[in-house]
């Protein structure tokens, strides 16, 4: 199991005066389910973006599994290890609920019909009944489309998922729901699971909670840690 380390990293964008990361230090382990609170604008999206691989920080480092990811072949490190859900869900509209779920592992080069038997096993770890497996995602509801989007981003059996304010357009009861579905691929499954939210409900049920302050990531003391 893998865990992710971050170094000292900050992230400056390009021409920008100051850094939208500042000097994170921190680990993220499997088996936790982890919350990134914070003001909007204070860099937790940028955080996650490094995390997966998709910018590399300006200073520091961040290691997968004890290897820096300037080392590593980043597209393979975002296919196969790293698991990624957004607030708008972002499944493919023209797909299937099944073929959304099919498709990254078909990338992979799963034979289809193995890739199937494979959707149906996450689809139903995440409550999406076969009714619904034929549908396209604009006819399921909101917290229904990120279960399928959850099921996806797992398909290629990465064990790290990145979600970036994944309940921001859910209603109360569909995040819990989704919250319950994340806690459980962390705890039952062995998954780190790292949420950004400016939602402090969600974060309420996260093992470890950092906040996010211009840039700057700490620790928040909890009573279960
Ligand atoms: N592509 C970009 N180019 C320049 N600045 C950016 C870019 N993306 C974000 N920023 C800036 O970086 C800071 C942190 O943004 P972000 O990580 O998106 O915060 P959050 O996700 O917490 O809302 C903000 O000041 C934002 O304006
Ligand atoms: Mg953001």
């Amino acid at each position: 199991m893998s865990s992710i380390m971050l170094s000292h990293v900050s992230y400056t964008y390009r021409g920008a005066q100051t850094a939208a990361v500042k000097g994170a230090s921190c680990t993220f382990e499997p088996g936790l389910l982890y919350a990134v609170v914070g003001p909007s604008g204070s860099g937790k999206s940028t955080l996650l973006s490094m995390l997966a691989g998709l910018d590399l920080p300006t200073e520091g480092e961040v290691t997968f599994d004890g290897r820096n990811l300037n080392d590593l072949d980043l597209d393979r490190y975002r296919r196969e290890s790293i698991a990624m859900i957004f607030q708008a869900f972002q499944l493919f509209p023209l797909l299937t609920v099944l073929e959304n779920v099919c498709y990254p592992m078909e990338l992979c080069g799963v034979k289809p019909a193995d890739a199937r038997e494979r959707a149906k096993i996450l689809l139903e770890r995440v409550g999406i009944t076969k009714d619904k497996h034929n549908r396209f995602p604009s006819n399921l509801s909101g917290g229904e489309q990120q279960r399928v989007a959850i099921a996806r981003s797992l398909s290629a059996g990465a064990k790290t998922l990145l979600a970036d304010e994944p309940t921001g357009n859910l209603d109360v009861a569909n995040t819990e729901k989704i919250m319950e579905i994340l806690q459980g691929l962390s705890h039952n499954d062995g998954c780190c699971v790292i949420v950004v939210t400016h939602d402090q409900e969600v974060s309420g049920i996260a093992d470890v909670v950092f906040t996010m302050k211009d840039g700057a990531l700490m620790v928040q003391q909890t009573d279960k840690n």
